[in-house]
């Protein structure tokens, strides 16, 4: 089963624009915060994409440690390499998260911010991790439940459509409320999860739900009976909306942390 969003170079770069908006930046740096690298550790970071997350990771564990990413898309991996240029200890290798290509207890922590919600098989992707964690080795996992988001509109049975149209680039979207049990089973100690809220209060063209408005468009196009027309006539709504001073988005995602159990 694949999700229904392309890891294509044109969507590789509609993904840059959003992942350098401070709202995302700010949400990286509390994901690193509470991944806690120390130097010289060995990383994990599955789905790695850009490969922001790793460059920043690989900062902390410097040269004496090792950060590997995994994707699946070559476009992203390409991104991620040149992205981490500099930093020699910083890898990037095609792979799928349900079939890591790493030995078992081969890491100190993992982290996977964003991909489950686009995999088919979530507790082979848990195994995996917890195959290539040592015991007592940490994991991080974050993902959107897109039932939390409010996005003011005056026509919300437009909105509602193009939501549900956009639930079908993810798998599961409403993965997060499933992840504790699931982690659990697995054979990880699960911590209290934490809320990871994007609010946009007022428009503003470098912020995360403006930039998401260039994905969400064109992907819903030609899906549950929306033209193209009607999804820049939703894109357009929200711009004016902006312009008159009542842009609201808030939308919440949610971070789990724990640590591998020995089975
Ligand atoms: C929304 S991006 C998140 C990127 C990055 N983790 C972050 O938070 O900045 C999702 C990434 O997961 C990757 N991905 C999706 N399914 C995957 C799979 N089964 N195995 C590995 N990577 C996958 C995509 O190629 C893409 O790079």
């Amino acid at each position: 089963m694949s999700s229904g969003l392309k890891f294509d170079k044109q969507t590789a770069e509609r993904l840059i624009a959003v992942y350098v908006t401070p709202d995302v930046v700010a949400q990286r740096q509390q994901i690193i915060e509470i991944l806690h690298p120390q130097v010289g550790e060995r990383l994990l970071d599955v789905g790695s994409g850009p490969g922001f997350l790793a460059s920043a990771v690989g900062e902390a564990v410097g040269a004496s440690g090792e950060v590997c990413g995994v994707d699946i898309s070559e476009p992203l991996l390409a991104i991620a390499a040149a992205h981490c240029a500099g930093q020699p200890w910083v890898n990037f290798r095609r792979g799928d998260a349900t079939k890591l290509p790493f030995p078992e207890n081969h890491f100190d922590a993992a982290v996977v911010t964003q991909v489950l919600e686009y995999v088919g098989d979530v507790p082979a992707a848990l195994s995996e991790l917890h195959r290539v964690l040592r015991p007592g080795g940490r994991v991080l996992v974050l993902d959107t439940d897109w039932d939390s988001i409010v996005w003011h509109t005056t026509n919300r049975e437009r909105m509602n459509r193009v939501l549900a149209a956009w639930d079908e680039h993810l798998i599961d979207p409403y993965l997060p409320r499933t992840l504790a049990l699931k982690l659990r089973e697995a054979g990880f100690r699960v911590e209290a999860p934490q809320v990871v809220p994007l609010l946009n209060p007022v428009f503003d063209p470098e912020t995360y739900s403006n930039r998401m408005i260039d994905i969400i468009a064109p992907f819903v196009s030609g899906r549950r009976g929306i033209v193209p027309e009607e999804a820049q006539a939703w894109a357009q709504e929200l711009r004016e909306l902006g312009e008159r001073g009542s842009y609201f988005f808030s939308l919440n995602r949610y971070l789990f942390s724990g640590r591998k159990l020995a089975r």
